[in-house]
């Protein structure tokens, strides 16, 4: 366990906050990793698992941007600390992004989307970006626009292409060698459809299924490829073994 000073708060689009803190945990930090944060009221004592959407090792800084879920949460607690406050944390958690392709696509959706964005800092590769969002209630756009060229699909069509990022894939005619995403999950089962069938490498962070983060709620698992010899099903826990997985290797 940690504890992180928050460094500085701010609200980007309804429900959708920022938050800089403080800690020594980013040094190993890696894109597609996951802190758990925990709250200060006792009824709850699991954490709530926020991805990292950026790393500062140079100011041992991590920045994350999450959902408030609704009054009386533990994200809504989050959404009232300000500069100065203290927080408790543990982490890093989870496996990560590999980020070695000579081109990928990087796709988010919804909340989904601020994990993509130190992804898109870091990968030194050709990199196409494509963010899915319900309408023009945007955010991080511009923050992406300074590491790749930005396609952007709304549901309600009031930006970019009407529907979804697949939509916006043909449309665009996009193409990459692998494809990076994060997103609910019928956006990565379509996902992971497309690459199977156009042959493209594809790693999926399906942190959405999280809960608890910690190993001990057993809400996270999924089917997995490979079969458990004594049971015929074999299930991989989201927020130990991911969240991060070859599309190969899991059901969704
Ligand atoms: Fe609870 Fe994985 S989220 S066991």
């Amino acid at each position: 366990m940690d504890y992180g000073k928050v460094i500085s708060q701010e609200s980007l689009s309804k429900d959708i906050y920022s938050l800089w803190i403080k800690t020594d945990m980013c040094a190993d930090a890696k894109c597609g990793q996951f802190v758990n944060v925990y709250t200060k009221n006792s009824s709850k004592l699991l954490p709530r698992p926020i991805s990292i959407c950026e790393i500062d090792r140079d100011n041992n800084a991590l920045r994350l941007v999450y959902r408030v879920t609704g009054e009386n949460t533990g994200t809504y607690e989050f959404s009232k600390l300000n500069s100065g406050d203290t927080i408790r944390l543990l982490g890093t958690l989870g496996n990560g992004f590999p980020l070695d392709s000579k081109s990928t696509m990087l796709i988010g959706g919804g909340i989904g989307i601020p994990p993509m964005l130190e992804c898109a800092k870091e990968i030194n590769g050709e990199k196409i970006i494509v963010l899915g969002f319900r309408d023009s209630d945007t955010f991080l756009v511009d923050e992406f626009k300074k590491y790749g060229k930005v396609y952007i699909a709304t549901e309600d069509g009031s930006m970019g292409t009407g529907g979804n990022v697949l939509d916006a894939i043909a449309e665009q005619k996009l193409f990459a060698e692998r494809i990076l995403a994060c997103g609910p999950t019928p956006m990565l089962r379509a996902l992971k459809a497309y690459a199977a069938k156009n042959n493209i490498e594809c790693f999926l962070s399906l942190e959405e299924r999280m809960a608890c983060g910690i190993g001990a709620c057993l809400a996270c698992t999924c089917k997995s490829k490979d079969v458990d010899s004594h049971t015929n099903v074999n299930n991989k826990r989201v927020c130990s073994e991911g969240p991060v997985f070859n599309a190969l290797e899991v059901e969704l």
